[in-house]
């Protein structure tokens, strides 16, 4: 018995419940997919479509969504690109709760009721689930997220000690998704409040030994839509698909600011 096996396709096109005599066959169920869909070109105001789908429990949100952009309606518009959680382009909030697209297994949502799918909160709607992401890459830029050193250029590698690198590895694990950002209250009521993201990876290089510009960083975050706007209501933390302890980076800046030891 062979495993049909289709190149390049995801999940919810490969036919594994057809396997032979049922070893190895993936359990099939129906699901409501629920979209909360935008396009200023086709009307003014947001609307909602639902789609009856039969999925496979190896399926992710992101199949699902694929489905219907593939077989039914061409129209519905979001943003992936690898599908494995890497590339940070498929935040969404999926049942009131932000997540990634292609991390989310249907499996491990209710699917006895709809699936509930909306762009994240705080940047403006572009189309369906593709909000205006300047916001919050500009607010990235201004923390200056490249390693700056003014010492001589060396002629080996900068050394660090493995202590000095654990001080900021947990920040390096940031893909920029902004599942953080756009999940915080205070970023929702003040769009120029630099936000978790921003915070995260000025953290990255703050605390990096090998880095100058830790100063001007901390100077940059000492502003009044900089950390203390910071209200630790942990959403961010909990909203962060790589389990970066989002809360405590910022806890650390603050810290710094008022010690400047780092
Ligand atoms: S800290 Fe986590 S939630 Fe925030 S942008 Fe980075 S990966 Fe996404
Ligand atoms: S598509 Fe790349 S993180 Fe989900």
């Amino acid at each position: 018995m062979s495993t049909p096996t289709v190149e390049n396709e995801p999940a919810s096109k490969i036919d594994l419940a057809e396997s032979g005599d049922g070893a190895g066959a993936v359990e099939s169920f129906d699901i409501t997919l629920k979209i909360r869909r935008y396009d200023p070109e086709r009307a003014e105001d947001a609307w909602w479509d639902e789609w009856q789908l039969t999925m496979y429990g190896t399926d992710r949100v992101l199949d699902a969504m694929h489905k219907v952009k593939w077989e039914i309606d061409g129209t519905l518009t979001f943003r992936r690109s690898c599908a494995h959680g890497i590339c940070g382009s498929d935040a969404m909030r999926i049942n009131g709760r932000n997540r990634l697209a292609c991390k989310t297994l249907l499996k491990d949502l209710d699917t006895s009721k709809p699936i509930v799918v909306e762009a994240i909160k705080g940047l403006p709607i572009e189309k369906d689930l593709i909000v205006d992401m300047e916001p919050f890459f500009q607010s990235y830029r201004e923390i200056m997220p490249f390693f700056i050193n003014n010492s001589p250029e060396p002629t080996a590698e900068r050394l660090q000690s493995p202590e000095d690198r654990e001080r900021f590895d947990d920040t390096t694990k940031c893909i920029l998704c902004a599942a953080c950002t756009s999940s915080c209250p205070v970023f929702w009521t003040d769009g120029q409040y630099f936000g978790p993201a921003a915070i995260v990876n000025a953290h990255r290089f703050i605390f990096d030994s090998r880095d100058d510009a830790g100063d001007l960083r901390l100077e940059v975050l000492n502003d009044k839509e900089g950390v203390w706007r910071c209200r630790t209501t942990f959403n961010c933390t909990e909203a962060c698909p790589r389990g970066i302890e989002v809360t405590k980076a910022i806890s650390e800046v603050k810290t710094a600011i008022l010690t400047r030891s780092f």
